[in-house]
């Protein structure tokens, strides 16, 4: 037995050991799934070729997983199971041949999508929701209950009143593809540690202790099934139970459909695959049910998975490859992405050549060297990410990444901002910007000057034609033609796209120059607060920074975009050359009354544990705000405490709200100088 074997197992089952407790114990994993499993199958190469070094503490040996003891526990009076995979149609087969072998006739299967969340148990007694707990070990699990509350699809009450005496049902609580998102463009801004996945960023958000946090992430839930039941009967049919289910008000997953043959089944599996990618959450395969609940319980369960039911997964969507090297790429915004350049590699059915770090503190954070073997993660629509470095695989040849000084494009000096990230603030100068800053000028939320597109873009910036936004309304149908596949009523229909566009709105036009971090909705926070492009062009820090929705990354970055003569310049020529909008913006935001403009509407809801309601709102309405009882399309902030209303909550999320903790709430009254 060489040595090396030896040492490398050793090392193996010490990084699997660490990695699993990691998963576990702190629900906060250093390495990802496939990750795991890659170290995982090496260890069972070795020790399947060397079945005498297997010993019992080995990670291969070990069935369930420790269980957590920050929150309090939980028995399961049911045990809660979890499924058996299988991988291809062979698979499946196997699984329905279980019941040919036994005559067991199977009329029809659920089929429900496997959604990529975590497992959650809910109980209702007399119909009111009075314990959310975790999976666990299956038996036992954390008591989690104020932050399943703070979850707005689950109802706290149930509809109706026919619902069994105690009511136990399970379900997926899951983050969607959007509020992942978003979570983690805000974590990368503020330089903090971005989510694996939408998995881990469910799990990691409901498995707060402090629950206020947990009311702030965008969680969803779907039921799937039912466990403890206490008088009442319900269907035989798991699919019909699902009807029942939602009548009490809660929620299913759409795509759950009954299906009486396995050729259909199949037919689900690819239907589901290919609109997989348009779903709004994450899958990771199907689930497939027997339907009939009498022939489950007489099927039973083979160790902690029923036989009744099986997972039929997708292709994995995380690859192990070699990091070839790294490129610095400029963004239309100048800030500097590193990406990845890989060995390609299929992932989920498509060549990955190359993958996005986010941020110069991702290469620290994931402690990346150009030759390391890492983790590639391609989810949806989403740009391939790298999810970790596979440490064991390291030679001592890789190289350390080396960061710019300057930036790659213009030579400037690179800056180092708030958060971490490195920009280029050079604008319009550096060309790489130019080409990104027009295209978003002409952009549909911005100028919405129709028929400009991108190639057009580059050309006209590639023969220096034009450099900055002024340049384009100096364009003519004779310049235009002049350039490669150009006919006259194409450079017509551009020049009258180009005129037409002069008339727009202040919130347009102020997006529409590019300045970091202000995107639409910034734009409008900024014009619905000081009306006019000249007040917002000499508003101070300290002015922004009072301005609700405004913090102090997004204050500086407006501040130094108007001091840099460069833009006023172009704002100016902009204005000359014909550029207009209505005097008082929020005209075009009709339903506003003038009057009411710089008060923002909020609306409170739950238990507030530093101050009562009333001295909430008299703080609040001191500070500008109009406290309103009732949510609608015009309310700006949602501040939320403990146990709030869960349909304020669905209403802010259904209309893009802002919501705010009482975290959030206690600085704007601080910053208002509120004693009472
Ligand atoms: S049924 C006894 N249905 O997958 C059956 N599980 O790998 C228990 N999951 O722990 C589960 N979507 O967290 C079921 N439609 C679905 C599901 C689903 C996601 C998760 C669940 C379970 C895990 C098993």
């Amino acid at each position: 037995m060489s040595q090396s074997i030896k040492s490398k197992l050793i090392r193996l089952k010490k990084a699997l050991h660490h990695h699993s407790l990691c998963y576990h114990l702190k629900d906060s994993p250093e390495i990802s799934d496939a990750e795991y499993d890659f170290l995982m199958q090496e260890l069972l190469n070795i020790e399947k070729k060397n079945p005498n070094l297997i010993t019992i503490d080995s990670p291969s040996q070990r069935v369930g997983s420790p269980e957590l003891n920050k929150f309090n526990k939980t028995i399961h009076e049911i045990e809660m199971l979890s499924l058996e995979n299988v991988f291809n149609e062979q698979g499946l087969n196997r699984f329905n041949n279980r019941f040919r072998d036994k005559f067991l006739s199977v009329e029809n299967y659920c089929c429900e999508p496997k959604i990529d969340g975590l497992a959650v148990s809910l109980l209702y007694k007399d119909g009111i929701l009075i314990q959310g707990s975790t999976r666990g070990n299956g038996k036992v699990g954390e008591n989690i209950t104020e932050n399943v509350r703070t979850i707005s699809e689950i109802p706290l009450r149930l509809n109706g009143n026919n619902w069994p005496y105690r009511l136990e049902v399970r379900g997926e609580v899951f983050m969607k593809k959007s509020g992942f998102k978003k979570l983690n463009e805000d974590a990368v801004q503020q330089g903090k540690k971005i989510f694996i996945n939408a998995r881990n960023a469910a799990s990691g958000s409901l498995r707060q202790l402090d629950s206020r946090i947990t009311a702030n992430r965008p969680l969803s839930f779907y039921v799937y099934g039912v466990g403890v039941i206490e008088g009442r009967r319900l269907s035989n049919s798991h699919y019909q139970r699902f009807f029942q289910l939602k009548e009490w008000g809660l929620p299913i997953c759409s795509e759950v459909r009954l299906i009486n043959s396995l050729v259909s089944v199949k037919a689900y599996y690819q239907d589901i695959l290919y609109r997989r990618k348009n779903l709004s959450y994450e899958i990771d395969g199907i689930v497939i049910k027997i339907d009939n609940i009498k022939l489950q319980e007489k099927l039973g369960n083979i160790a902690r998975s029923p036989r009744w039911a099986i997972a039929y997964k997708f292709p994995a969507q995380e690859k192990v490859t070699l990091l070839i090297d790294i490129e610095f790429k400029v963004s239309r915004i100048g800030t500097i992405t590193p990406i990845a350049k890989l060995e390609p590699v299929f992932v989920g059915g498509v060549m990955i050549k190359s993958a996005t770090l986010h941020n110069i503190n991702e290469i620290i954070r994931l402690k990346i060297k150009i030759g390391d073997t890492v983790v590639i993660r391609r989810a949806g629509d989403v740009i391939p990410q790298i999810v970790s470095v596979v440490f064991e695989c390291r030679t001592n040849k890789e190289k350390d990444i080396e960061f710019p000084v300057f930036c790659p494009i213009c030579d400037s000096k690179l800056e180092h901002l708030e958060g971490g990230a490195i920009c280029c603030t050079a604008g319009l100068a550096c060309y790489a910007q130019r080409e990104e800053l027009l295209k978003h000028f002409v952009s549909r939320k911005a100028m919405n000057i129709y028929g400009l597109g991108g190639t057009l873009i580059a050309k006209l910036v590639n023969k220096e034609i034009i450099k900055n936004p002024a340049d384009l309304f100096k364009l003519s149908k004779e310049i235009i033609t002049s350039l490669d596949n150009m006919g006259e009523k194409s450079a017509i229909n551009i020049i009258t796209a180009i005129e037409k566009s002069k008339k727009t709105s202040l919130i347009r036009f102020i997006y529409a120059l590019g300045i970091r971090k202000v995107g639409e909705g910034t734009a409008r926070i900024l014009v619905k607060n000081f009306f006019t492009l000249e007040k917002i062009q000499v508003a101070s820090n300290e002015m922004l920074l009072k301005v609700p929705g405004i913090g102090s990354a997004i204050a500086s970055s407006i501040v130094v975009f108007f001091a840099q003569n460069e833009n006023q310049q172009v704002i100016k020529e902009l204005i000359k050359l014909g550029v207009t909008w209505p005097e008082v913006e929020l005209q075009t935001d009709n339903k506003l009354k003038l009057k009411k403009i710089n008060k923002q509407l909020v609306v409170i809801t739950g238990f507030f544990y530093n101050c009562s309601r009333k001295k909430i709102i008299y703080a609040l309405e001191k500070h500008g705000m109009l406290v309103k009882h009732t949510i609608s399309k015009k309310t700006d902030i949602l501040f939320v405490g403990q146990s709030p209303s869960s349909n304020k909550l669905i209403k802010a999320r259904k209309l893009g709200i802002q919501i705010k903790t009482e975290q959030d709430l206690l600085k704007i009254i601080q910053f208002n100088n509120f004693s009472d």
